[in-house]
């Protein structure tokens, strides 16, 4: 099912992926920010209920080195969830560190799951540990700004270091990142 991916332009691609493949699913982003990605996924995946989680609260810069850690950050949630509004009960908006919100979940959950919050080592790795064990067998698993030695991206050293000698698709360099659970 990877093969299918690896025709995709970029991410833009996977919502009507996750429809054909994925129907009646259950998905989640990680990291919403304005809900940008959010949208496009519930806009596609017309059939799928999506999950956003983000804490939208400013972090220490020490923690979460990002252009996006601004003092105003706290008011995207609700510009998010009046966004979202519109597609009911198929999105559902968690304020919520990612690693906290994971124990909402039980395993073997999600068939989509999809990285973009904290991109530093350490926080990449948390989520990977966190929500990899929530994905199904045949879900759809992956992240974003798979990236070496960005100033704000350390996620291709978490990615590699976690799934070692696995089939891991990226779109292109810096780009979104993608594994099939098989
Ligand atoms: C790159 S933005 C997300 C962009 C969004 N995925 C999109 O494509 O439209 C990263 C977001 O992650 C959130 N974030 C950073 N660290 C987090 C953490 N540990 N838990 C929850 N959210 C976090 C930030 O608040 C920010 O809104």
């Amino acid at each position: 099912m990877l093969s299918e991916i690896k025709s995709f332009y970029n991410r833009n691609d996977i919502p009507k992926f996750l429809e054909k493949k994925y129907k009646s699913g259950v998905g989640i982003e990680l990291g919403v920010a304005l809900g940008q990605y959010l949208v496009e996924i519930a806009t596609d995946w017309t059939s799928g209920r999506i999950y956003g989680v983000d804490c939208w609260e400013q972090q220490d810069a020490t923690v979460y080195n990002d252009p996006l850690n601004m003092s105003n950050i706290g008011s995207w949630c609700e510009h998010v969830k009046q966004r979202v509004a519109v597609f009911n009960d198929r999105v559902r908006v968690y304020k919520k560190y990612t690693v906290e919100a994971a124990k909402s979940f039980p395993d073997n959950y999600f068939d989509f799951i999809y990285i973009d919050a904290n991109h530093s080592y350490e926080a990449s790795l948390e989520d990977i540990k966190a929500y990899y064990p929530k994905l199904k067998k045949g879900g759809l698993f992956g992240g974003h700004d798979y990236c070496e030695n960005s100033q704000t991206s350390q996620v291709k050293r978490a990615v590699d270091e976690f799934f070692e000698g696995r089939e891991i698709h990226v779109m292109k360099p810096c780009s979104s990142w993608f594994l099939i659970e098989e």
